[in-house]
């Protein structure tokens, strides 16, 4: 008799845990709140009250900065300026981390197969081995 009793509660609980989660799905609490818009305001972005004009403010413009990294002196750093320029400053070459003498390679010929770059291989080797010989882990100078 015992064991009929609790089987039966058994089944009763499991149907309120269903039909509580099929309620909870529907409301979700604290993420959603009902209600009923005023009539025009349906969609509309509210903006901010304007501030109220002041005196005595102060305003400073300076230069745009055109900062452009002096890239290190050598073997190369011509054909570098000629050919890294065109599109970039030479500013991506030196704001990288220092980069692997493999990755430099690598990126070189990413510019010209990805992004275009007009550059013959002979011209990408020495822009390569100039990068190697300043700008990774071991050769870069702070
Ligand atoms: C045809 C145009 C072009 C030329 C020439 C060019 N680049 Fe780029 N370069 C890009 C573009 C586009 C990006 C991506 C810019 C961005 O994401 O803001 C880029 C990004 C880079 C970056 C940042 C890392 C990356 O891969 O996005 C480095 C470093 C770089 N270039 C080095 C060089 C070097 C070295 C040369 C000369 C061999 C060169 N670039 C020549 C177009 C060019």
């Amino acid at each position: 008799m015992n064991i009929r009793i609790s089987s039966c509660l058994g089944v009763a609980g499991l149907a309120l845990v269903v039909a509580g989660a099929s309620a909870h799905a529907q409301t979700r609490p604290g993420l959603e709140s009902a209600g009923v818009y005023a009539g025009g305001t349906l969609g509309m972005a509210q903006q901010p009250a304007r501030g109220a004009a002041q005196s005595g403010s102060v305003f400073r413009v300076g230069q745009w900065p055109t900062y452009t990294a002096e890239l290190a002196p050598g073997k190369g750093r011509d054909m570098v300026l000629a050919h890294c320029m065109m599109c970039h400053s030479v500013t991506y070459i030196t704001m990288q981390p220092p980069l692997s003498a493999a990755t430099w390679g690598a990126e070189v010929h990413k510019m010209m197969n990805t992004m275009g770059a007009p550059i013959n291989e002979a011209d990408a080797q020495e822009i390569v081995a100039y990068l190697q010989a300043h700008y990774t882990p071991e050769t870069r100078k702070p």
